[in-house]
């Protein structure tokens, strides 16, 4: 299965919410590749400290997305892209090979306005791939005590596209996990609660990638594939 995190604007938890999604996956028993696709590579020297086991490579032109991803899907069970943040033939070759997209989004109001800017890309995809890539929007950065407003659904239910309903809340142990070469599953118990939010957003949107008990399953689905 391929999953990118995209969304065309820089700074909005992609590349955190990527190298979180590797490792947890990783976490369950699979086989991970994360292909960093930014010009800036931040996520695959991340990834390589973080978590050595699981594959990283750059692929950072669209020639190479369209002709190695399919291969790298062979190789290991998830490939999980970071997206780049500007480049829109980078973008638009992932979002012709993946199977979800993820997109996050920074918690306001002009941010989700923006999304339909952000995700022009990925309705092209889905309107040559006859629905493809499956896409889910997760909230990144939130505050604490935040609270989805009406208008902010309304937003996304307006762009057709489905809301986690767990989010990433701003924290500091985010910010510092790269530095410290690390994902916070690894940053003991002043990440606890990091942890167990990660946890739960990454359990709603793969419940089929779930280890059970000790075992990976045979089969995976993304969330709307395991309900269908
Ligand atoms: N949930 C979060 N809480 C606090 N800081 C965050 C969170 N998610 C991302 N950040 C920080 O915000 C900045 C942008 O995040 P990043 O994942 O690099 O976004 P992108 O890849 O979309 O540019 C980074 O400094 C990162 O450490
Ligand atoms: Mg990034």
């Amino acid at each position: 299965m391929i999953i990118v995190v995209a969304n065309s604007k820089g700074g909005v938890g992609k590349s955190t919410l990527a190298v979180h999604l590797a490792a947890w996956l990783h976490k369950q028993g699979h086989r991970v590749t994360l292909a960093d696709c930014d010009t800036q590579q931040s996520s695959s020297e991340w990834i390589r400290e973080a978590v050595p086991e699981v594959r990283a490579v750059r692929l950072d032109n669209p020639d190479m997305i369209l002709n190695d991803l399919p291969q790298l899907c062979q190789e290991t069970d998830f490939v999980v892209a970071d997206g780049p943040g500007s480049q829109t033939e980078t973008s638009r070759a992932l979002l012709l090979r993946a199977d979800l997209a993820i997109v996050p989004c920074k918690a306001s109001m002009l941010e989700v306005r923006a999304l339909a800017k952000a995700t022009d890309v990925l309705r092209q995809a889905q309107d040559i791939r006859a629905g493809k890539p499956e896409a889910v929007i997760v909230l990144s950065m939130i505050g604490k005590n935040y609270r989805l407003t009406k208008d902010m659904m309304d937003a996304a239910a307006a762009l057709d596209l489905p809301l986690a309903t767990r989010a990433l809340v701003l924290r500091q142990v985010y910010a510092d996990a790269p530095g410290q070469g690390s994902v916070v599953w690894n940053l003991g118990s002043r990440a606890q609660e990091a942890a167990e939010e990660a946890d739960l957003l990454f359990r709603e949107i793969l419940p089929g990638a779930v280890k059970i008990r000790g075992r990976k399953p045979s089969s995976v689905k993304s969330k709307k594939a395991a309900v269908a």
